[in-house]
């Protein structure tokens, strides 16, 4: 499974893949704000709390767009990649910064430093087929006192309102049509309602949960509460669409989700 899956994220993300189209906390400002402001805040409170640099492991990184906010607020970041060409932009990016660690991640273990401050997913939990180990073995590599953060997955599925899987849908669609990129959209919503999936097809994939039952956010936020003094869930509307983007933040009820989870204990169910 992981040898497959890295080629299957190398494939869905290779050399030219541009990861802002299709990727709303990346193309929306507002949201954007949020979780880059949400990320400054807890590196300034970790960076108060010690004279040493917070360190923080930054999971999936892409082509780094929130390593950037994690370094101007103060950190030294590990970033880790599954896709090569995408570790390779980052190595090439943040070349002359000493503060930045590259670590091509082929088996998705979170390959890095035993121990940091904080670790981040952004738009990766969905990604990853047992996201819960992963979450836990996150968890075992913060520090006493750390943070884990996470942004930008489809809550489940069963758990939506129908106006908001509606208006997802259609709002994905239209995207879809506007990118002239119908076909794949409808092929992979037959093979979920039919519940059969292809394994060599990445878009089956890569974007796991997106095309399987969505992140179950209650579960994630009852095995972080075992492990962090304080989670909260952040629950929010989310789409490619830009004109249903504000549409859906007023009309319809969250699709997404983002964790906080703050002051990591010693023992994990201390
Ligand atoms: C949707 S992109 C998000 C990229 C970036 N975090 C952002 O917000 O722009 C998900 C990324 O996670 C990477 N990925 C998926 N599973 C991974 C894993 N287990 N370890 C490291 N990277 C992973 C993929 O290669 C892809 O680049």
């Amino acid at each position: 499974m992981t040898a497959t899956m890295h080629a299957l994220q190398e494939s869905a993300h290779g050399r030219d893949h541009d990861y802002v189209t299709g990727s709303p906390h990346l193309q929306h400002a507002r949201l954007n704000g949020w979780m880059r402001d949400t990320l400054n805040g807890v590196v300034a409170a970790l960076a108060d709390r010690s004279a040493a640099r917070p360190r923080v492991l930054e999971v999936g990184a892409g082509h780094g767009p929130f390593t950037e906010t994690l370094l101007a607020a103060g950190a030294e970041v590990v970033v880790t990649e599954m896709s090569a060409p995408s570790a390779e932009h980052l190595r090439a990016r943040f070349r002359h910064n000493p503060l930045v660690q590259v670590v091509h991640d082929c088996d998705g273990d979170l390959s890095g430093p035993p121990d940091v401050d904080l670790v981040v997913f952004m738009s990766v939990l969905h990604h990853i087929p047992d996201y819960l180990a992963a979450l836990r073995a996150a968890a075992d590599r913060v520090r006493p006192g750390g943070a884990l953060i996470s942004f930008q997955d489809p809550l489940q599925y069963s758990t939506q309102s129908r106006r908001s899987r509606a208006l997802a849908k259609a709002a994905t669609l239209a995207w879809r049509v506007g990118q002239g990129d119908v076909t794949r959209g409808v092929r992979t919503q037959i093979r979920r309602l039919r519940g059969v999936y292809d394994t060599a097809n990445p878009s089956d994939m890569s974007e796991y949960h997106c095309v399987r039952d969505g992140v179950d956010s209650a579960a994630v936020a009852a095995l972080l509460a075992e492990r962090f003094g304080t989670v909260s869930l952040h629950p929010y509307w989310s789409t490619q669409a830009t004109w249903a983007q504000s549409l859906g933040a007023r009309l319809a009820p969250a699709n997404t989700f983002g964790v906080v989870a703050l002051d990591r204990r010693s023992s994990t169910l201390g």
